[in-house]
């Protein structure tokens, strides 16, 4: 496998090709268009990724992204950057740019963009030589449960706030509702919900025969009529929950309980593609900053690509009324589709993680959980979604 890296300028190369030492790929050197395009039709599916240097100007930048796009779409293009303007992004975003960046970035942090946009145009790859020209399948039907996967491509836009809360919203109407911590690495889950799991989603996917009477035995259960399937506490581990064990979690979830809430990771990782693969609805979560609303674009390109059905995408702004300069309706016009649901900023979040108790039963009142509510009401409409009134904490599963 073979990066091919496009810059002019010797020295930028160079340090380019160092950058990209450790990836265990291949490094092709061209300096522009021309020599790329030739490397592209020698190399041919060897090509993973393309990183465009900071010696082509923007206008040559995104004509090397165009003609890797209609040649070789499924190779992942990586810019660096003087300045990030937003008609270059929306240009970018346009030729199916994977990430720009910002020409000063270190060494590790090219390599890590490189590194998610292989594994992405990867699994891409995988996906859509098993489905050429296919629909991707509907979520499966006749199932008990509904499968509901929050994500965004960006790290800190508040998946787990969502995810923990929007559980507790579904199980307001006495309904059991499951909670996964797809953040494999770095799954907090269970201390926002200050949960002490003794089993996890790696000790689960390891049993042989796994049913869905022994995978309850693997979840946690939280006072609020949510069972959380923690994520693994030593991230090293993570990696040998493998996407076809998430998937098997997931349809063993699903047929006994009504709701089964996911939280992911800030990549598109295999398990990650397994769980949309499963879900019901995808809740696509941004803020209204510039890398963020550029990820939710890339985003909602890739689940086209992979043939997701959009009628399964929810498109949710959270801390929409943050005065940051992008405002809702330009963000509707990056993505070209209309924001589903906003949910404001609200000290009231912070106060609560850090309390461990989400802000659906901390506040029940106020403005961050009645719109949590109405996407609760809206992708289970027969659920009761009055505030409940205040329980006791101290319950059956409450720890002293
Ligand atoms: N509506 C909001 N108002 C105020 N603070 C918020 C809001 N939503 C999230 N936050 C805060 O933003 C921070 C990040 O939230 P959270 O951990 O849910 O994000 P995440 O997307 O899961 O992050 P990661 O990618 O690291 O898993 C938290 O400190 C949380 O309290
Ligand atoms: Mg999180």
């Amino acid at each position: 496998m073979a990066v091919i890296i496009i810059e002019p300028v010797e020295a930028g190369a160079a340090w380019l090709a160092h950058a990209l030492a450790g990836l265990d790929q291949r490094i092709l050197r061209t300096s522009g268009a021309d020599e790329a395009m030739g490397a592209i039709a020698t190399e041919g599916r060897e090509v993973m990724a393309a990183v465009v240097g900071s010696g082509l100007d923007d206008e040559q930048a995104l004509t090397v992204a165009s003609l890797l796009q209609q040649a070789a779409p499924e190779v992942a293009v990586v810019l660096l950057r003087e300045r990030e303007s937003g008609q270059m992004l929306r240009s970018a975003l346009r030729f199916g740019v994977r990430d720009v960046l910002a020409a000063s970035s270190d060494a590790d942090s090219v390599r890590a963009s490189v590194a998610r946009a292989i594994e992405l145009a990867d699994s891409l790859r995988g996906r859509l030589a098993a489905a050429p020209g296919g629909a991707r399948p509907g979520a499966p039907s006749g199932h008990a449960g509904e499968i509901i996967t929050v994500f965004s491509a960006k790290g800190g836009c508040g998946k787990t706030f969502l995810a923990t809360n929007l559980a507790v919203a579904l199980a307001a109407g006495g309904t059991e509702v499951a909670l996964v911590d797809l953040d494999l690495h770095f799954g907090d889950v269970a201390i926002v919900l200050q949960l002490f799991p003794t089993r996890t989603i790696q000790d689960a996917a390891r049993e042989r025969g796994l049913d869905a009477e022994a995978l309850r035995s693997y979840l946690t259960p939280h006072h609020a009529g949510v069972w959380a399937l923690a994520a693994p506490t030593e991230p090293p581990v993570a990696d040998t929950v493998t996407a076809s064990a998430v998937s098997t979690i997931l349809k063993l979830l699903r047929s006994s309980f009504a709701y089964v809430v996911v939280d992911t990771p800030a990549a598109v990782t295999d398990q990650v593609l397994a769980a949309f693969d499963e879900s019901d609805a995808i809740a696509l979560l941004a803020t209204l900053d510039v890398p963020s609303i550029k990820n939710l674009k890339l985003t909602m390109q890739t689940m086209e690509r992979l043939r997701y059905p959009p009628s399964r995408i929810r498109v949710i702004v959270n801390r929409a009324d943050s005065r940051v300069g992008l405002r809702l309706p330009d963000v509707e016009k990056v993505l070209g589709t209309s924001v589903d649901l906003t949910i404001p900023s609200s000290r009231s979040v912070p106060i609560s993680v850090n309390k461990g108790n989400p802000v659906l039963l901390e506040e029940p009142r106020g403005n961050v959980a009645e719109a949590i509510r109405r996407l609760a009401a809206e992708l289970a409409p027969s659920t009761a979604m009055e505030p409940a009134p205040p329980r006791s904490r101290r319950t059956l599963f409450q720890r002293s």
